[in-house]
């Protein structure tokens, strides 16, 4: 037997097959069965994909056991802390951080192409104003590739680069146009004389008749949950853009398919269902009974912001924004806001407690980060928007790997279990 294979035996004919085992940097190695239905004719069957790596990738590390998550191996905390979102871009899409040459060119990309062809302005005007903006972000996003024809060319390298400043420079002014639009007020052009953020909240919460100030601090915290959302490896928005990808889609097609992917309430909808439950909960006395039901087999009912496919440990995200909701609320005078109060007992509560113990359910990213958009001043229904705004620079970044690695387009495989063969017989002589 060679070291650094596994051998796998068929019990049915007596035959063994080995097959490689490779090491990455950091982290579980994994088993390469590629050749596997060449060899035994059959398929691996793992739904929600428990114990298959889909790709190979440079881009980010989680160990969930360990609670520890790098972007091309610098640790988030110090991302967090010492970085700010455009650096992180770059580090993302190029995978080091920028000189001061590089970063100053970066940065001025960015800022040149924060503006929408005119005609995508009246696109949001086809939508009812009680959309939800992110059913306009799906939308809006997709119709990118109608308006930017010249860097669609996913074999291009130089259309790649187009396409990805395209993405991550218009993002926040597609999600601040999808929330005025729902709230009817006039669209604002972003001010390229601000950063990226402060130009983000700048384009959701100004408008032409008053002087728009904001603090630095909430700035700062806003720029803390992009930092933090920016990338999390092969989750599912961001397989949903690979796959989507693979086929040679254009980026924005496939942005868009990862937008739809990050809606769902088991995803990025989480942070919007947090503040849902925590009004329902209401008050703090009321924690015992909707943790019962949370530990209920039989009630639907899960302990949103709790709990993670991956971090069997305390979210390091979660960590960084909980000190940030301190900060944010502090900064607003509000201290002792009810409804973070509510949250560290609820946490307090639920970590003394077994069930949640045992099943190393910990405050996932999604716990804190409602409290915080909520605290500077955006409204609920735009939190997974943030999300899709944080993490465009992710999903490009690894639609940008999976091209250059040359994948090739991804068609999973089934298990059957539909009727056997049969023969179509006319509506009369049907039972
Ligand atoms: N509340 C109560 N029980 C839970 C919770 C929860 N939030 N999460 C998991 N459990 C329980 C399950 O019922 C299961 O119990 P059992 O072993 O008795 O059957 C056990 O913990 C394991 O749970 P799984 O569903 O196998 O965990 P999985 O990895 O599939 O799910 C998920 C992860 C979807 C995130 C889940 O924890 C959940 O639904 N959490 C709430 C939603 C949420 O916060 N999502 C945000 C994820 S982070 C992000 O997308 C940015």
């Amino acid at each position: 037997m060679v070291a650094n294979t596994l051998t796998i035996r068929d019990n049915r004919t007596g035959r063994e097959v080995e097959f490689p085992i490779e090491s990455g940097t950091e982290g579980p190695s994994v088993v390469d069965i590629a050749r596997f239905h060449k060899e035994f004719g059959l398929f691996t069957l793992d739904p929600g994909f428990r114990s298959t790596a889909s790709c190979q990738s440079k881009i980010t590390f989680i160990d969930g056991d360990a609670g520890i998550l790098l972007y091309r191996g610098y640790p988030i905390e110090q991302l967090a802390e010492k970085s700010n979102f455009p650096e992180v871009c770059y580090l993302l899409l190029e995978g080091e951080l920028p000189n001061q040459e590089q970063y100053t060119r970066f940065v001025r990309t960015v800022t040149n192409h924060t503006m929408l062809h005119e005609q995508i302005l009246n696109f949001f005007k086809g939508y009812r104003r009680d959309a939800h903006p992110m059913a306009i972000m799906v939308g809006v996003v997709g119709a990118l590739s109608a308006f930017y024809h010249d860097s669609l060319d996913v074999h291009n390298p130089r259309h790649r680069e187009i396409s990805a400043f395209r993405l991550i420079s218009k993002i926040p002014t597609i999600a601040a146009a999808s929330y005025k639009y729902s709230i009817g007020q006039p669209f604002v052009y972003p001010d390229n004389s601000k950063g990226y953020v402060e130009n983000f909240l700048y384009m959701l919460f100004s408008v032409p008749c008053a002087k728009f100030t904001i603090s630095p601090v909430l700035v700062r915290a806003l720029e803390q949950i992009l930092i933090l959302h920016a990338d999390h490896e092969q989750n599912a928005s961001t397989s949903t853009v690979r796959l989507a990808g693979s086929s040679q889609a254009n980026p924005f097609a496939a942005a868009s398919a990862g937008i739809s992917a990050l809606w769902g309430p088991a995803h990025g909808g989480a942070n919007e269902a947090v503040l849902a439950m925590l009004h329902e909960i209401g008050s703090v006395e009321r924690v015992g009974e909707y943790l019962k039901r949370a530990k209920d087999p039989k009630d639907t009912f899960r302990l949103m912001g709790f709990g993670h496919r991956v971090y069997k440990n305390y979210d390091p995200r979660a960590r960084i924004l909980k000190q940030a909701a301190h900060e944010v609320l502090a900064e607003l005078g509000r201290g002792d806001d009810p409804l973070f109060r509510l949250a560290l007992e609820l946490e307090r509560i639920a970590q003394e407690d077994d069930y949640f113990v045992t099943r190393k359910l910990y405050p996932n990213v999604d716990f804190y980060s409602g409290i915080i958009q909520s605290a500077i001043g955006i409204p609920i229904n735009m939190f997974t928007v943030i999300f899709a705004v944080a993490r465009m620079v992710g999903w490009v970044s690894q639609w940008k790997e999976m091209i250059e690695y040359g994948e090739g387009i991804g068609r999973p495989r089934q298990l059957y279990v539909g009727p056997a063969r049969r023969d179509y017989r006319p509506v009369a002589e049907r039972l």
